[in-house]
């Protein structure tokens, strides 16, 4: 078995949503207006209701009744839009993973955490495409879901060998299925037709020295990663803690100072992303 066939396997999960792939593209477009994003997201009445229900909720406050999508849109950023998108459309894709490996809910947690390092750290670095960065941080465990949903028994047994045993996780996934869950992300990132250089952030989010391209976005997806774990914000299901790899953090060539604001960030952001989520 490898990464690619056992994504292939699941032709639900090898299959990415129409809807995130217009919004994605469309957010990439400097063209793009807020028209084309409100008939984009016309296309599905379930995250219309969401978006209506999320604007009118608690979290925004607002005097006066959103009643439609595009006042909507025009109040939540576009990050906001695709995680929301994401969440609703992704999420119930691993409706099976079993429940004694991980809670989607505590995976999904981690990923936001991860998601908000990851942003907070492309910013510093002046990077495009922040709201990529988001929904690359969100995704970048996603390997491990599809593993635990098809491969639990191996899933298990890795899991132990880290958690218990001290190895490093992927090294771990390595000897007992032949492959890794970053591997696995990639092969489904790249099924689903997302950047490159996400692509390869997310195959090496463990191991950024091991790569020789993109090495910016990887090192800044294995900051972000490690600080999502630290803060003890949700679990990917590994206990033992990341290392951080000092090589990568060198590489973003940022003062210390700078890990504080990343965690400001990430718990500043945290409870709304949730609230959004739930
Ligand atoms: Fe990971
Ligand atoms: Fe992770």
């Amino acid at each position: 078995m490898t990464p690619e066939k056992l994504v292939a396997k699941d032709s639900d999960i090898a299959s990415f949503p129409l809807i995130l792939d217009l919004l994605i593209e469309a957010i990439n477009d400097p063209r793009s207006t807020i028209d084309q994003m409100v008939n984009i997201v016309m296309y599905d009445q379930d995250l219309c209701n969401r978006l209506i229900k999320i604007v009118n909720s608690p979290i925004y406050n607002f005097q006066e009744d959103i009643d439609t999508v595009e006042k909507a849109l025009n109040v939540i950023g576009t990050e906001q839009l695709l995680s929301i998108t994401l969440g609703s459309t992704v999420l119930s894709k691993f409706a099976g993973v079993p429940e004694d490996l991980i809670t989607l809910k505590t995976f999904w947690h981690h990923g936001i955490a991860c998601g908000l390092a990851t942003k907070s750290i492309a910013k510093l670095k002046n990077q495009n495409n922040l709201d990529i960065y988001f929904v690359g941080g969100m995704i970048h465990d996603i390997g491990s879901l599809v593993i635990y949903k098809h491969t639990a028994e191996k899933a298990k047994l890795a899991l132990i060998q880290c958690n218990e045993w001290g190895r490093s996780l992927i090294d771990a996934e390595q000897d007992v299925m032949g492959f890794n869950h970053a591997q696995v992300g990639k092969a489904l990132l790249q099924k689903w037709r997302l950047p490159d250089w996400l692509c390869q952030a997310v195959a090496f989010h463990h191991n950024p020295h091991d790569t020789k391209v993109f090495e910016i976005e990887t090192a800044i997806m294995h900051v972000g990663d490690f600080i999502a774990e630290g803060s003890f914000l949700g679990s990917s299901g590994q206990i033992q803690s990341q290392i951080l790899d000092t090589k990568a953090w060198g590489k973003l060539n940022l003062p210390n100072r700078h890990l504080t604001t990343i965690y400001e960030d990430v718990y500043e952001g945290f409870e709304e992303m949730v609230e959004i989520f739930s």
